[in-house]
């Protein structure tokens, strides 16, 4: 048995950022442990890293105010848009890579014919293990196909994921492109650093010609291999981390946040940040029947911020609600990062969201006042 490092048995009493979930076993914490120290470590060209990535390990772009968190890196996604409207993604893939392993021979280069650009910021991973226990029935039930008197709709992600080949419900990412945390897990894998696994076993390298190729080598086959010690890939590692990491502790909340959230509600605002969904039922008591307070519905609407970026079922104009739990951690906002403040980002909710929008600008400026108060004891 492997000893439980120190600070995690005092994070798990102490509900700090970062902590795994309240009433984890000892078995579950040294998981945990394990997920920690590969969600962090930096890999290197000869363990697999590259040709072309976004970072050196997960914890790189996760990490504020605590590993599984954020960063303020943005990364690059291209594609093309014919005449028609019709969304092709220039060889196959949308993502861009910063950085490669070679010198600037193998530079990654965005196609002359491309001519949608995306930025996204990362989203954090506090609590991914309840969203993960949400049932894809609970997400479908909050469907509204025509639209309800304020024209907000919402549609689930209908996706294939890509660890049990199962048609599932996504939730994960900017376009809910994901339902599990192990596929998010190889698909980051892979995307981000060009660590190839059995998920996903080819290198994402769009933007490279074959000379480049040639020049910066990818490997075939997959690069994450199980340990012999103990028997996981690293991606299963990153999926017990994430699993049991503890979403964050709701701020201080005084009066004006309590009246600021019956507002969020009376508005509008809530047919789409829904504060709360529930888990199914589990064997696993961390996940059985647990209300997950996350301020999200996890459905892709069109609110006017579309990336023009077409992505597992989602369309160019359509963002999944993003979780608002831990709002307050979380700088900058919207999938580009171009919002500097809440309100800023709330002036930007058009289209679906344009009568709740409408609404708050409305307010009297003491309302809308406990309104970010509330937003800010997220
Ligand atoms: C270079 C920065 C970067 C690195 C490295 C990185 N990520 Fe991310 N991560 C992001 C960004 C950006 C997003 C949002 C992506 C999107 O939706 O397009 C994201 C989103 C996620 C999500 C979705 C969470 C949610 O609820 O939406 C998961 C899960 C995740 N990353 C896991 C990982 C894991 C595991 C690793 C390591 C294998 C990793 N990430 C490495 C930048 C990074
Ligand atoms: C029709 C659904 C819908 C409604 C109604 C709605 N939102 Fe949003 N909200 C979204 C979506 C989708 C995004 C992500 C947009 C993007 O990043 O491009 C978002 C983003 C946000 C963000 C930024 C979060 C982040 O992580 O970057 C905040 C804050 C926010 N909404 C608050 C509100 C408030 C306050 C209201 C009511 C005035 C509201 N929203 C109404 C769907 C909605």
């Amino acid at each position: 048995m492997r000893l439980i490092p120190l600070f995690l048995a005092f994070a798990a009493l102490a509900a700090e950022p970062g902590a795994p979930l309240p009433g984890i076993t000892s078995a579950e914490l040294e998981l945990f442990g394990l997920g920690l120290e590969d969600f962090n470590e930096v890999e290197t060209a000869e363990e697999g890293l590259g040709p072309v990535f976004n970072g050196t390990s997960c914890g790189q772009c996760h990490s504020v105010p605590a590993i599984g968190g954020i960063a303020t890196m943005t990364e690059v996604r291209a594609g093309h848009v014919d005449e028609q409207g019709k969304f092709t993604a220039i060889n196959g893939e949308t993502l861009f890579s910063v950085f490669s392993i070679g010198k600037h021979e193998c530079q990654v280069q965005i196609p002359a014919e491309a001519n949608v650009i995306a930025r996204r910021v990362p989203t954090p991973l506090f609590g991914a293990g309840l969203i993960e226990a949400i049932p894809d029935t609970a997400i479908l039930a909050l469907e509204k196909p025509v639209g309800d008197a304020d024209g907000v709709k919402g549609r689930a992600a209908r996706i294939t994921d890509v660890a049990t080949r199962q048609p599932r419900i996504g939730r994960f990412g900017w376009k809910a492109q994901q339902a599990t945390l192990l596929a998010f897990s190889a698909d980051a894998y892979r995307n981000e650093m060009g660590i190839t696994s059995d998920l996903f076993r080819d290198e994402l390298v769009p933007g490279l010609s074959p000379r480049q190729l040639k020049l910066c080598p990818s490997r075939t086959g997959p690069e994450d291999v199980r340990s012999r010690e103990t028997g996981l890939r690293a991606i299963d590692n990153f999926e017990n981390f994430m699993k049991f990491l503890a979403p964050l502790d709701r701020g201080a909340a005084g009066d004006d946040a309590v009246e600021g959230e019956r507002i969020f509600a009376a508005i509008g605002c809530a047919a789409c940040h829904v504060p709360a969904m529930t888990t199914g039922p589990s064997a696993n008591p961390l996940f059985d029947r647990k209300p997950v307070n996350l301020y999200s519905d996890l459905l892709l609407h069109d609110v006017g911020t579309g990336d023009g970026i077409e992505q597992a079922d989602a369309k160019g104009n359509e963002m999944r609600t993003p979780p608002l739990w831990g709002l307050r951690f979380r700088r900058p906002l919207l999938h580009d990062g171009s919002a500097a403040t809440p309100l800023e980002a709330i002036r930007r909710h058009g289209g679906e969201s344009e009568a709740a929008r409408t609404r708050f600008l409305a307010l009297e400026p003491v309302e809308q006042k406990h309104l970010l108060a509330f937003l800010g004891s997220l």
